[in-house]
C-alpha cells in the first residue's frame, strides 16, 4: 500500500523559505508517523484475527503489503520509536499470544518465525550468503512450507509431556490434551533403533488435509455454521478447542521438522534429526532434498509448484535451510528468524476477471462494505465471486469501477484480493449509497467507513446481529447460521434479537426449506442455549469494542448481570485491557434506553445468566 503523498503548500509572505521548509518536514514527520501507527493497530488487529481467533479478515498478500510498508517506513524513519518499545512493534516480534482460555507453556526453545520472499533473486542471494558465511561451502536442506500451524512436543524420558502453540514465540499455549488425540503425535518415542534422549523438544506443523477440509465445512454449513477460510484456520481452530474430543474427531496431521532442543544428543545435521524423528516414530516432510547450489534451490522450488496442486494438504512455498547444525549455531537468529533459514514462497495463486457491479454489503456494527461482485472466475480450484473493496477509501485508491478487468489472487486461502486493475471501455464508478441499501434509512460517513445509523431498526444488521448472538462465542445455537437468520427476519418471525428465545418448533416449520426435523433440532439447540454464561451474553450484546476477551474481563470482574448495570464507570475502569475511552463507552451503551429494554427482552424470553464454566470449545 503505497503512502499518500503530502500536497504542497504553498508559501506565504509571512515565512521564510526555511520556516516553511521545517513546517513542511514536520508535517510529513507528523503524516509519516500516522500512518506507522495506523498500520502497527492495523497489523495489531489483523494478527489477533489470525492467531488468536482463527478467523483472518484479509488475505497473506494483503497482510504482507502492510508488514512491507511498516518495515519500508520504520526502516526510513529510524528515530521513531515504537511506544512500547522495540518489541511491542509487530515489525520485531513473532505475531500471536496466548489467548485466554489455555494455560500458557514456556517454549524450550524459542519458536521463531521465518523470513519470506516470493523472489528468485532473494533466494539465490540468502544460498551466496549462507555459502560465504560458512567458508566456501554449505549443504542446504529444501523442504516444502507446510501450511498450518506451528506446534512444539516435549518428550521427557520419552513421553510425551508437553503441546504448545507458538503463541508469542516464547510462550504458547498449552494443548497437550488435544494434540494426544491425533495418531500422528507420538505418544512415547519408539525406543527401537536410535537412542532416545532424557528431554527431547520437537517443532512441527499440524495440518488438515484438504480432503478432510472440504468435509467438515459441508458439514458445517449444513449446521448452518461459519465455514472455515481455509485448511490452515480449520486446523487451528480444531486444535485449540477446549474440549479434546472434538479435536479428536477432526482428521489432523502432525509433521515434524526441527529440533528445537535435546539433552544428551548433539546431531550434526539436519539429515542426522529428519532420520531419527522418523525412527521415534514422527512423520516428516515428504520430498525432502538435500543439496548445495542455488540452481538446484530454483529447480526445487518449480518442481514444488507443479505438484503444490496434487498435494492432499497446504504448501505455500519451500523453506530453504542450512543442514549443518553447528553452522546454523554460528548464524544465530535475529528475534524474529533464524538467520539460517529462508522461505522462499510461491506466487499467490490468480485469475483475471470482470467487475459486473459494485455493491455495500452491510454488517453487525452498520458498516457498509463495498464488494465487488465479479463474474465468477476458478481460481486454484475455487470459484470466486466476490472480493471486498474494504472501505471508500481503498476503493478510491484502488480505482476500481464496474466494467473493470481485475486479478484476484488467493494467498493460500480463499479470501480473494484484488492485486491489479485494467481500466474498462466502458466504466462505471460504485454509485456510493445516500441511504442504507438494506433499511433506506440515513448512513453516516465516519473516516473511511459508511454507516448506517439505524442501528435498532436496520434488517440487515438484524440478520447480523442474530448471526452473531448464534456464534461460538455467544449463545453458540447449532443450526443458526447466516442463511437461516436472514429467513428468520424476511418471514418476520425475529423483528428484535430476544425474539429468537420465542422461536419453537412450529414457527420454524414455516420457514422455508425447514422440514420437521430441522425445526425441531433448532428449537431445541435455542432451548439449550438459553442458560448461558455472562461473558457469552455480553459478546452478544455486540458491545461496540468489547470482544471475546473483554467480555471475559468484564465478567471476570462482575458476579452478575445485575452488578454490571450497577456499575460506575470508574468501577468499569479497572477491567484489565479496557481503556478509559471504552469504559466511558462501555458504561454508555449499557445504560442507553434501547440497551436495557433489549437486555429485559432477553430475560423476559427466559434467558438465565449462569456462572462461568471452561467446558465449551472456543471456536
Ligand atoms: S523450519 C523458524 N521448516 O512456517 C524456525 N518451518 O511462515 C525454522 N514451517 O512458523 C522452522 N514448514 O512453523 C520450517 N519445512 C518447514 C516448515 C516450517 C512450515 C513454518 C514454521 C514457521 C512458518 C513461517
Amino acid at each position: 500500500m503505497p503512502t499518500r503523498t503530502t500536497p504542497r503548500r504553498r508559501r506565504t509572505t509571512t515565512q521564510s523559505p526555511r520556516e516553511t521548509d521545517a513546517h513542511t518536514a514536520a508535517r510529513i514527520a507528523a503524516r509519516i508517523a500516522a500512518r506507522i501507527a495506523a498500520l502497527r493497530a492495523q497489523i495489531r488487529h489483523h494478527d489477533e484475527l489470525y492467531y488468536v481467533r482463527d478467523r483472518p479478515e484479509i488475505s497473506d498478500a494483503a497482510y504482507d503489503r502492510l508488514v512491507a510498508e511498516l518495515r519500508r517506513l520504520e526502516r526510513a524513519h529510524a528515530g521513531r520509536a515504537h511506544p512500547g518499545g522495540a518489541a511491542a512493534a509487530p515489525t520485531q516480534r513473532v505475531a500471536g499470544r496466548v489467548a485466554r482460555p489455555f494455560a500458557a507453556v514456556r517454549h524450550a526453545g524459542a519458536m521463531l518465525s521465518l523470513e519470506a520472499t516470493h523472489r528468485a533473486s532473494d533466494a539465490s542471494a540468502f544460498v551466496h550468503r549462507l555459502t560465504t558465511q560458512s567458508g566456501g561451502v554449505c549443504d542446504l536442506v529444501l523442504e516444502p512450507k507446510l501450511d498450518g500451524l506451528s506446534v512444539e512436543l516435549v518428550y521427557t524420558d520419552g513421553r510425551l509431556t508437553a503441546a504448545s502453540t507458538r503463541g508469542d514465540g516464547t510462550e504458547g499455549e498449552d494443548v497437550l490434551a488435544n494434540a494426544l488425540t491425533l495418531d500422528s503425535v507420538p505418544r512415547t518415542l519408539r525406543a527401537a533403533a536410535a537412542r532416545r534422549p532424557a528431554f527431547l523438544s520437537v517443532r512441527g506443523e499440524v495440518l488438515m488435509p484438504r480432503s478432510a477440509f472440504v468435509r467438515l465445512n459441508r458439514g458445517l454449513a449444513a449446521e448452518g455454521e461459519e465455514p472455515f477460510a481455509n485448511p490452515r484456520n480449520a486446523a487451528a481452530g480444531s486444535l485449540r478447542q477446549l474440549d479434546p474430543r472434538v479435536t479428536a474427531r477432526r482428521p489432523l496431521r502432525f509433521i515434524a521438522y526441527e529440533l528445537l532442543a535435546a539433552r544428551d544428543w548433539s546431531p550434526a545435521t539436519d539429515r542426522q534429526v529428519l532420520v531419527a524423528l522418523r525412527r521415534w516414530g514422527f512423520t516428516t516432510p515428504e520430498r525432502t532434498v538435500f543439496a548445495r547450489a542455488a540452481d538446484r534451490v530454483d529447480r526445487y522450488h518449480r518442481a514444488l509448484a507443479r505438484v503444490r496442486e496434487s498435494l492432499d494438504y497446504e504448501i505455500d512455498g519451500i523453506v530453504i535451510k542450512a543442514n549443518d547444525l553447528p553452522i546454523r549455531e554460528r548464524l544465530g537468529a535475529t528475534s524474529h528468524h533464524p538467520r539460517w533459514a529462508l522461505a522462499y514462497k510461491f506466487e499467490p495463486r490468480a485469475g483475471t476477471t470482470r467487475v459486473e457491479d459494485i455493491a455495500f454489503q452491510v454488517g453487525r456494527t452498520g458498516v457498509l462494505t463495498p464488494v465487488a461482485l465479479l463474474r465468477p472466475v476458478d481460481v486454484g480450484g475455487v470459484t470466486v465471486s466476490r472480493a471486498t473493496l474494504h472501505n471508500l477509501d481503498e476503493l478510491a485508491r484502488r480505482d476500481v469501477c464496474i466494467g473493470d478487468t481485475v486479478r484476484v489472487q488467493r494467498a493460500g486461502d480463499v479470501i480473494p484480493e484484488i492485486v491489479e486493475r485494467r481500466r474498462g471501455t466502458p466504466r462505471r464508478p460504485a454509485r456510493i449509497p445516500a441511504r442504507c441499501p438494506a433499511c433506506r434509512g440515513r448512513i453516516e460517513r465516519d473516516g473511511p467507513y459508511l454507516r448506517c445509523v439505524n442501528r435498532w431498526a436496520c434488517p440487515a444488521q438484524l440478520v447480523a446481529a442474530i448471526r452473531h448472538l448464534a456464534s461460538d462465542d455467544a449463545f453458540s445455537i447449532e443450526g443458526l447460521g447466516g442463511e437461516c437468520a436472514r429467513k428468520l427476519v424476511d418471514a418476520g418471525l425475529v423483528g428484535r434479537l430476544p425474539d429468537v428465545f420465542t422461536l419453537d418448533a412450529r414457527a420454524l416449520r414455516t420457514l422455508p426449506g425447514f422440514a420437521e426435523r430441522s425445526a425441531d433440532n433448532l428449537a431445541r439447540a435455542i432451548g439449550d442455549a438459553r442458560r448461558v454464561e455472562l461473558w457469552r451474553f455480553l459478546v452478544a450484546l455486540g458491545i461496540p469494542g468489547v470482544g471475546k476477551s473483554t467480555a471475559r474481563a468484564v465478567a471476570g470482574l462482575f458476579a452478575s448481570l445485575d452488578a454490571l448495570r450497577r456499575a460506575r464507570v470508574d468501577a468499569l475502569r479497572r477491567v484489565p485491557g479496557l481503556g478509559a475511552v471504552d469504559a466511558s463507552a462501555v458504561h454508555a451503551f449499557l445504560h442507553d434506553r434501547r440497551t436495557t429494554a433489549l437486555v429485559d427482552g432477553f430475560l423476559r424470553a427466559g434467558v438465565a445468566i449462569r456462572r462461568a464454566t471452561a467446558t465449551r470449545g472456543t471456536r
